[in-house]
């Protein structure tokens, strides 16, 4: 029999056995600022890449050239550069160039352990914070069809490694003037570069690449070379959510860069 004063039959806080408590929880600081401003944040992300993916303009400011829109495997954009583009969509691809590629930093990011955290908090509440139940009737965690799709989450990070290779390629090719001279640098070249840093740090950050080097060993003695690759890993990965957040702002501030350089709203200013 169940003791006095336990929560009626039912799920989540309801669960038999847990303290009968009426309020719906009981923290008293605001709980709800985080949730409410990763929201906003990243709708704000949502709404300015879904413009920017779909514009199919202003993505090219030479030697720049947006990571919205990188590598271009459509035959719209091929004379965008000379940079890693190849031909494999001809000329029956109407649409924007970006929504070929960006398909995999967003499945990457869209399956990523901190953001599913995030907006699972800030869009389905579920739950909206630590100590403050969900208001959902039933919880089956992703344990089912869609959300158990959540696991390819290590094949992203698989696409995301040859996506940050051309990113870091794009930034090479930025050490180039407009007249593709190389030994130049500008302000784009500088939000360029700090942009790849933080793209490899979230990159490497993750936690499938932690457990992919790290993981399934028995004896880290004997794997001194994985050893420390894990270790260098695992610093970064301490620091996931903010790598997420500060790649995201960046990776949008190159694209909205590349935007003002190419739409002629300034120039560049070249620094030599
Ligand atoms: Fe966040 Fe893999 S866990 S990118």
């Amino acid at each position: 029999t169940e003791p006095t004063g336990t929560a009626p039959r039912g799920g989540g806080v309801g669960t038999p056995g847990r303290a009968a408590i009426a309020a719906p929880h009981l923290r008293t600081d605001r709980w709800w600022l985080a949730p409410a401003a990763t929201a906003a944040g990243l709708l704000a992300f949502v709404v300015y890449s879904t413009w920017r993916a779909f514009a199919n303009a202003h993505y090219y400011a030479a030697p720049y050239v947006s990571p919205f829109y990188s590598p271009c495997l459509a035959e719209n954009c091929r004379d965008m550069r000379a940079g890693p583009n190849a031909d494999l969509f001809g000329s029956w691809w109407g649409i924007s160039p970006a929504i070929i590629i960006l398909i995999f930093p967003l499945g990457f990011r869209l399956t990523c352990y901190y953001y599913r955290k995030a907006y699972y908090r800030g869009f389905w509440a579920s739950p909206p914070a630590c100590a403050v139940a969900e208001p959902h009737g039933k919880y089956t965690g992703e344990t089912r069809f869609p959300l158990i799709l959540q696991n390819i989450h290590r094949y992203f990070f698989y696409a995301a490694i040859p996506v940050a290779g051309v990113l870091t390629y794009d930034t090479v090719l930025a050490f180039r003037d407009e007249h593709y001279a190389w030994g130049h640098m500008g302000l784009g070249t500088l939000v360029f570069l700090v942009n790849i840093v933080l793209i490899w740090a979230y990159t490497l950050s993750c936690h499938s690449c932690r457990h992919i080097v790290g993981g399934k060993l028995k004896h880290f003695s004997k794997h001194p070379v994985r050893y420390r690759a894990w270790q260098f890993v695992g610093r970064l990965n301490a620091r996931h959510m903010q790598l997420a957040w500060a790649s995201l702002l960046s990776v949008a501030l190159a694209d909205f860069y590349v935007y003002l350089v190419a739409s002629g709203v300034f120039d560049d200013p070249r620094f030599f």
